[in-house]
């Protein structure tokens, strides 16, 4: 039994790397392999997408990453995040990387990404050097999901099996990008809906949000908690007071809005549980990160509890709440196309 599944996703791999040649050779002409009608023939995402087309890609992707975050350890959390407010905005599809152009509006300038979001010339290099080993075979949005893999494990973090075969997107979505990605000073409520939306749970919004493990963030995102948090011109009573008073050195009332302070101040660049055993302590920087555990959602009060006292259980959920955000609605098959260079379509 084990010899035919083995015998026959062969088979798949071959037919998939046929329709991928022959599609390049006869662009009219196309295959639906398992009826699947979904305009690309063959079905979903899987880790050995291209394992013919392109055995070396994981390699390229490594390689790239190895030298920019031994440079700069910060650039692991940024590489992951930019997975992120790609998935959110439309699927996994790479709309984030596209910049300004006659038909694009970028959403490199919405609220959350704007003076934030960071990495691209690491995409911009891995995609140079892929198009050199394979031309037009490894799209960009499979290349923000080996990039986010591999920040994590170059940073201390666990390894999953990643499903491939996404296309990228011949559009971009600004108010997606306004709309889609919640702020740092959501409500627990907030951050539920907001991940629901995208077919996630609390338990991937608890373990996702162990992505702030790592990285860190600018004092206009948790300026509201030290200052004013409900209004009375109070600090956020959730928020430790040792914490909160270093804090207010990197982040005056006003001004210095683009002072960073780290994520996870005790371990900034490993991959780790700490996160989880600061938000125990009153420590977890942003709104988002300590409400998962004050929230009144015991779920997710639970979770941060038990992932804070086991890294194994919180390393397991990440692995697989990163694939399940993976596959938010990717462009397959014939859908979308494969861009030569990421911040523009062919
Ligand atoms: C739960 C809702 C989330 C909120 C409200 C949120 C918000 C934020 C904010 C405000 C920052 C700092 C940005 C800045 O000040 O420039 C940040 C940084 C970061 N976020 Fe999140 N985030 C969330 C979930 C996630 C998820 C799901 C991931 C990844 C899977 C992630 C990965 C990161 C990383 C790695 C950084 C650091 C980036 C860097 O240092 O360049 N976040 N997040
Ligand atoms: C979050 O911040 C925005 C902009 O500063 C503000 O308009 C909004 O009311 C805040 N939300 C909460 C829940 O405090």
């Amino acid at each position: 039994m084990t010899f035919l599944v083995g015998k026959s996703m062969d088979l798949i791999m071959l037919m998939v790397f046929l329709s991928s040649t022959l599609s390049l050779a006869h662009p009219g002409f196309t295959f639906d392999w398992f009826g699947g009608g979904n305009g690309g023939g063959y079905y979903g995402l899987f880790p050995e997408f291209y394992q013919y087309s392109c055995p070396q890609a994981n390699d390229i992707v490594m390689s790239v990453l190895e030298k920019a975050i031994s440079k700069e350890p910060r650039m692991a959390a940024s590489l992951l995040r930019l997975h992120f407010h790609d998935c959110f905005v439309q699927g996994c599809d790479a709309s984030i990387l596209l910049d300004d152009s006659t038909t694009i509006v970028s959403e490199k300038r919405s609220n959350p990404n704007r003076n934030s979001i960071r990495g691209f010339e690491v995409i911009d290099e891995i995609k140079a050097r892929l198009e050199e080993a394979c031309p037009q075979i490894v799209s960009c949005a499979d290349i923000l999901a080996l990039a986010a893999r591999g920040s994590t494990v170059l940073s201390g973090g666990p390894y999953w099996e990643l499903p491939l075969g996404r296309k990228d997107s011949k559009t971009a979505s600004l108010s997606g990008s306004n709309n889609n990605i919640p702020a740092p000073n959501s409500t627990l409520p907030n951050l539920i809906t907001f991940f629901n939306r995208q077919g996630l749970d609390e338990v991937d919004l608890v373990a996702l949000s162990g992505s702030h493990t790592i990285g860190v963030a600018r004092c206009v995102s948790f300026r509201q908690r030290l200052y004013n948090q409900n209004g009375n011109n109070q600090p956020d009573e959730t928020l430790e007071r040792t914490y909160h008073y270093s804090l207010t050195s990197v982040c005056p009332q006003s001004g210095g809005d683009n002072n960073i302070s780290p994520l996870d101040f005790a371990s900034p660049a490993k991959f780790d549980n700490t996160y989880f055993k600061l938000i125990l302590w009153g420590k977890g920087l942003l709104n988002s990160d300590e409400v998962l555990l004050t929230g009144n959602v015991g779920k997710t009060m639970e979770l941060v509890k038990s992932y804070a006292k086991d890294e194994g259980l919180f390393f397991n959920q990440f692995a697989k709440s990163m694939v399940k955000m993976g596959y938010i609605s990717p462009l397959t098959g014939y859908n979308g196309e494969v861009r030569k260079n990421c911040r523009r379509i062919n």
